[in-house]
């Protein structure tokens, strides 16, 4: 019995060794940490661990263009690998890290447009896709306008006061994506805090998704096998729960023709392709739509106001452009997107906060087609995994200058077209290609709108002008800030 026992043990030895070294010589001349070309717990224990994003920077220092993070996994920081990794045709299909990012409801994994694999995408796009057009952006203006006098109101009440700005903008971003969803308020501006546990569920998918990203198999096994669903007991989502609630309502609404927001679109375009997306998968939808734009669109916002505060000299130059338009009547005080999307250097603004700290954490990752590709000079056999390091791409000195790190607006205004459209290609906030962010588009429309708005109402100062966010960058798969205290005073433009 022993001797069968000792038998079964060795062949498991030598079962795990020959995948051990098949792992590591399947990419064997790209540089890496040790660990990480035998294991994917390399990667999983950085993700769970602070400063994730500054290791990768430091290995891409250290090692170059190309760095092995996974047995099968590679980084990049090359910006020649963005129309390679991205290409439209063929197109990559996305990682199995984004698994991490399906979360589960009532005890089963909800669809969600950032974790689809392309067929479903293509169908979900042509059903609902009308709604995140540049031609549907006036329907969400007025949403995005009285959720922002809601914010000036609770700001002015805050004049004097150390507040944290992160907290409300993330209160008002989730508010806004609510009524541009639903033509309705979550409310959380007028409350001051979370609502059942919404804000707090989105966080904690982020978080799942950041700790859970490298080891999706392991995902599945703990969090979301049917086994481990039905021990853990998993119910409603707040955020569910409210998107479940406002879709009912408007289904019964006799006056629901009369909306122009997401749901109306959804669910006219569910109407249209019935045989693309079933009635049951739109509130999936509306879920996965509502928490991939809030924190992210809040966490930009936040930056922004800290690298304005940091840099007294940009944001006096955006504050000259705000006053000049004003007086020109070119923007009203209720800016307009017609109006804001003419101003350059808020454009700049925006651009180079999102540049130097762009808000996903996650890795973009795609898998090599079959017949495999060439990056950064290196040929990788097909099914290998391939991220772009966003931080690293954007920090490249050849396409954004040898101050790349420094936070500047003027560069994107400087450039020559041929150097602009480098630096546009290279920009990876919203990702590139088919998978781009959905939301694009509304995400612009809400921080234009919403930073001169801001701006013409207030002075914001950092309460510690030595205070460094990226101290305190939460470990998820979003860059959520620190809490980020500023002092407000009333401006009167
Ligand atoms: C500053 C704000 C935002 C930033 C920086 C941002 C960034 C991103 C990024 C990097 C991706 C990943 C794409 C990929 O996996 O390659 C993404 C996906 C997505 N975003 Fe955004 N986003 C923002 C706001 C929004 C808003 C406001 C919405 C909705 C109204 C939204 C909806 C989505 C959706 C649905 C996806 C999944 C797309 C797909 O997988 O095809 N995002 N976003």
């Amino acid at each position: 019995m022993t001797a069968i026992i000792t038998f079964a043990l060795g062949l498991g030895c030598c079962f795990l060794l020959a995948r051990l070294c098949t792992s590591y010589r399947r990419l064997s001349s790209i540089p890496g940490p040790f660990a990480a070309k035998f294991t994917d717990l390399w990667r999983y224990r950085s993700q769970n661990s602070p400063g994730h994003i500054a290791r990768l920077l430091q290995l891409h220092r250290k090692y170059g263009k190309l760095v092995r993070i996974g047995p099968n996994h590679i980084s990049t920081s090359d910006p020649a690998a963005v129309p390679i990794v991205y290409s439209t045709n063929p197109i990559w299909r996305k990682g199995p890290s984004y698994y991490g990012a399906v979360p589960v409801s009532k005890n089963r994994p909800v669809p969600t447009i950032i974790g689809m694999g392309e067929a479903q995408h293509t169908a979900v796009r042509k059903s609902v896709g009308r709604a995140f057009t540049t031609n549907s952006l006036l329907d969400y203006e007025d949403s995005i306008e009285a959720t922002g006098q809601d914010l000036i109101r609770v700001l002015s009440g805050q004049i004097n006061a150390g507040t944290d700005m992160g907290m409300w903008l993330q209160f008002f971003a989730m508010d806004t994506l609510i009524r541009i969803a639903f033509s309705d308020s979550l409310g959380l501006l007028g409350k001051g805090e979370d609502i059942d546990g919404t804000l707090g569920a989105v966080m904690a998918r982020f978080d799942h998704w950041g700790q859970w990203g490298a080891m999706p198999s392991a995902d599945y096994v703990f969090n979301k096998s049917r086994l481990a669903t039905a021990l853990k007991g998993v119910g409603d989502s707040p955020l569910a729960r409210v998107a479940q609630g406002m879709l009912q309502a408007r289904e019964k609404d006799a006056n629901k023709a009369a909306y122009k927001d997401l749901c109306s679109k959804f669910l006219e375009g569910q109407a249209k392709y019935p045989e693309l997306v079933r009635q049951d998968e739109i509130l999936g939808i509306i879920m996965s739509t509502i928490g991939a734009g809030a924190d992210t669109t809040a966490g930009t916002l936040t930056y922004t106001l800290y690298f304005l505060s940091k840099h007294p000299a940009a944001k006096l130059s955006l504050v000259q452009e705000i006053e000049e338009n004003l007086s020109a009547g070119t923007l009203s005080r209720t800016p307009k997107w017609a109006e804001v999307n003419r101003m350059v250097y808020l454009d700049a603004v925006l651009k180079e906060s999102m540049r130097i700290l762009p808000i996903a954490s996650w890795g973009l990752d795609r898998v090599v087609p079959p017949s495999g590709a060439t990056i950064a000079g290196h040929f990788l056999p097909g099914g290998t995994i391939v991220g772009c390091q966003i931080d690293a791409i954007q920090l490249d000195q050849d396409v954004y200058g040898k101050d790349s790190t420094a936070f500047r607006p003027g560069r994107w205004l400087e450039a020559n077209e041929d150097q602009r459209r480098r630096m546009d290609r290279a920009f990876l906030a919203f990702s590139a290609g088919k998978r781009t962010c959905t939301g694009v588009h509304i995400a612009w429309l809400e921080m234009k709108k919403t930073l001169p708005l801001l701006l013409m109402n207030f002075d914001f100062d950092l309460v510690d002008p030595d205070q460094d966010v990226t101290n305190g960058i939460r470990v998820s798969a979003v860059k959520y800030p620190p809490p980020v205290p500023m002092r407000i005073t009333k401006r009167i433009l």
